[in-house]
């Protein structure tokens, strides 16, 4: 039977990656934990712990003491707020990933999911179509430490055996928790400003293209890739994601054709440099050939969802 720990429930991803793996685990395997308090939703989910990545004999004990067998590690900085505070960010993700990585060695919880990311591309990197192999010389904090991650994570595969599995997630696009603070974050706000106030000052030009994601697929396909039997593997650094590729012009656009009062301005920030270093289109050839990586939302679909379940939620 699986026990399964989320580290870093409360977020973008693990809010809506707990609910799906208690589904399908049954809720008192799937122990979420993060460093700050669940809402009652998730609370009345399952079990819940206030548990700290940072704290490694914390961490192993919880582990050993709730029979653990696989770990999701959700905890890091996200590429804008690491920005902000660039040597706690390096410190913050790479001790939540190295604690896991060695709580994992140390423990029977051997299989461990850590997410990476389109930041581990930079500037030199081929910008259409980015080749899982490829030039991979990232400039942001966020993503030199994703790059590390990869290289730590297949390393503890080869050198101790631990069933570590990744993918280098796109943008998420999601309705139920907010975003983290990163730079893809204009392609959520927009949703709830739209409904809103009908209006949207964008962070980041109107043409830089990037790839994205409804959430469903993200959990999905995480999951899939997660239970997909190891020898069918190629990699075990991260794989490419693409979701979806599009401009905020063209998002603004897809929300007109629902919202037509709708209207957006452009003011980009710092956050258009670090978006201007990452691919606009992803090549993910090689996660569906070895674990059958499957997108079913596209532009239209995505936005449909999101104006829908953005306006129920403001509506309370
Ligand atoms: P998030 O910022 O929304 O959530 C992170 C969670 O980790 C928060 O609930 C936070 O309280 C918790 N946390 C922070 N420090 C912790 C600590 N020391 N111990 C335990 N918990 C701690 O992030 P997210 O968007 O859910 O992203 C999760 C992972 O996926 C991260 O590694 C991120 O880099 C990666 N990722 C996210 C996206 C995206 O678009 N959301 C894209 C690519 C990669
Ligand atoms: N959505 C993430 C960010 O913008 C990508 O890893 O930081």
């Amino acid at each position: 039977m699986e026990r399964v720990l989320i580290i870093g429930s409360l977020g973008q991803i693990g809010s809506e990656l707990v609910i799906a793996l208690r589904k399908k685990y049954g809720a008192e395997n799937v122990f979420a934990t993060d460093i700050k308090n669940p809402g009652n939703k998730l609370r009345k989910s399952g079990p819940f712990q206030i548990l700290d990545v940072l704290d490694f004999k914390n961490l192993l004990h919880f582990i050993v003491r709730h029979h653990i067998t696989q770990i999701y590690n959700l905890a890091a900085v996200l590429s804008g707020n690491a920005e902000k505070m660039p040597l706690q960010a390096w410190d913050i993700n790479m001790k939540a990933l190295m604690n896991s990585l060695e709580a994992a060695r140390q423990s029977e919880a051997k299989k461990l999911f850590w997410p990476s990311s389109i930041a581990v591309f930079g500037p030199t990197t081929p910008r259409h179509n980015t080749p899982q192999l490829t030039v991979m010389e990232p400039n942001t904090v966020y993503g030199i430490s994703k790059l590390a991650g990869e290289r730590w994570g297949e390393y503890y595969n080869k050198r101790y055996g631990i069933d570590f599995r990744s993918v280098r997630y796109p943008g998420l696009i999601s309705y139920k928790t907010e975003p983290g603070g990163g730079t893809t974050d204009y392609a959520v706000e927009i949703f709830f400003e739209a409904v809103k106030n009908k209006s949207y000052e964008c962070f980041l030009s109107e043409d830089t293209a990037l790839p994205m994601m409804f959430m469903e697929d993200a959990i999905q396909n995480t999951i899939r890739l997660m239970e997909v039997e190891g020898d069918k593997l190629s990699l075990r650094s991260s794989y490419n994601m693409a979701g979806i590729s599009f401009t905020p012009k063209e998002l603004a656009e897809s929300i007109q054709k629902r919202i037509p009062e709708f209207r957006i301005t452009y003011n980009p920030d710092f956050r258009q440099v670090i978006a201007e270093s990452w691919p606009a289109s992803i090549d993910d050839s090689v996660a569906q050939r070895d674990w059958g990586l499957n997108v079913n939302y596209d532009l239209e679909k995505m936005v449909d969802v999101m104006l829908k379940e953005v306006s129920k939620k403001l509506k309370g």
